[in-house]
């Protein structure tokens, strides 16, 4: 796919030119894929044949007016939803998910990807080194060590002293930390995030992008973030701009193309 500064992208191939610890390798490789919802007249179109890579070692985010297909693309790349039949590629972390069965997906989504959404989908009825645990646990490690690794995140995320407490006293912004701790718990090679800062004031914004950055941004990793909140975008290495169903701009960012006007301004819900 053409990475040159802004260049816009519709449907392009992709590129090979990419200086990178693991040159050449994708996390996810998605071309000319659809997906509507409904039938007859009623049919919406919302995947329109769309192309979009992601690099490993990179936070690539992508951004687009509401309603233009971001979370119905993300939820495809999770495994959660199907594209439609027919033609077009999906792979993510090297395989063809077309092709798995239901059990391999499964199992490959509770060891290689970590999710976390808008709402932050907690257990009220654990405490949060329970709830960021889980994902250990799903994978048959033992309570005892499960609960001292999701102590160990929650201390990396800062908040050590509320493991053993319910998510329901934490803030809004506690809350995002706990379910962030529980999406990096077992060290996926993927992290897929919807609008995970939208609920956050621009100070935990910026904590948790520190917080990614550190954590997330390792040569054999890849975090896809969808985003509209443009005090995010500078800390993407790339920006995949999505309109109505399809990627349109592809923006790699550095220090000789920073983030162009066009992009700037973010999207208002
Ligand atoms: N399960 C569904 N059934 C019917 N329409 C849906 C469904 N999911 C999403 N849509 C529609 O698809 C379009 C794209 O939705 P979505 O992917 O959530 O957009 P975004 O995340 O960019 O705001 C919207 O018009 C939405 O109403
Ligand atoms: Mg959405």
């Amino acid at each position: 796919m053409s990475h040159s500064s802004g260049t816009p992208i519709a449907n392009a191939e992709p590129s090979a030119d990419r200086a990178h610890p693991q040159e050449g390798t994708l996390a996810i490789r998605i071309e000319g894929l659809c997906r509507g919802f409904g039938s007859g007249a009623n049919r919406l179109e919302v995947l329109k044949a769309v192309h979009f890579e992601a690099r490993f070692g990179d936070i690539t985010m992508l951004i687009g007016p509401s309603g233009c297909g971001k979370t119905t693309l993300l939820s495809i790349i999770a495994g959660t939803l199907s594209p439609d039949a027919g033609e077009g590629r999906l792979e993510v972390l090297g395989q063809n998910l077309r092709a798995m069965s239901q059990g391999a997906l499964t199992a490959m989504r509770a060891k290689q990807i970590g999710f976390i959404f808008q709402s932050f989908h907690l257990i009220h009825t654990l405490s949060c080194a329970e709830n960021v645990a889980i994902p250990l646990l799903i994978q048959g490690v033992g309570h005892g060590r499960a609960i001292r690794q999701a102590r160990d995140i929650l201390d990396r995320v800062g908040l050590a002293e509320k493991s053993f407490q319910r998510p329901t006293l934490l803030s809004g912004g506690q809350q995002q930390r706990v379910a962030i701790a529980r999406a990096l718990v077992h060290e996926p090679k993927l992290i897929l995030c919807d609008e995970p800062t939208a609920a956050l004031d621009a100070r935990n914004g910026a904590l948790i992008m520190e917080l990614f950055g550190g954590i997330v941004r390792e040569p054999d990793r890849s975090l896809i973030i969808v985003t509209h909140d443009n005090r995010i975008f500078g800390h993407a290495d790339r920006i995949a701009s999505m309109d109505d169903g399809r990627i349109v701009e592809l923006h790699d960012m550095d220090e000789q193309h920073p983030l162009p006007e066009h992009l700037r301004h973010g999207f208002h819900q």
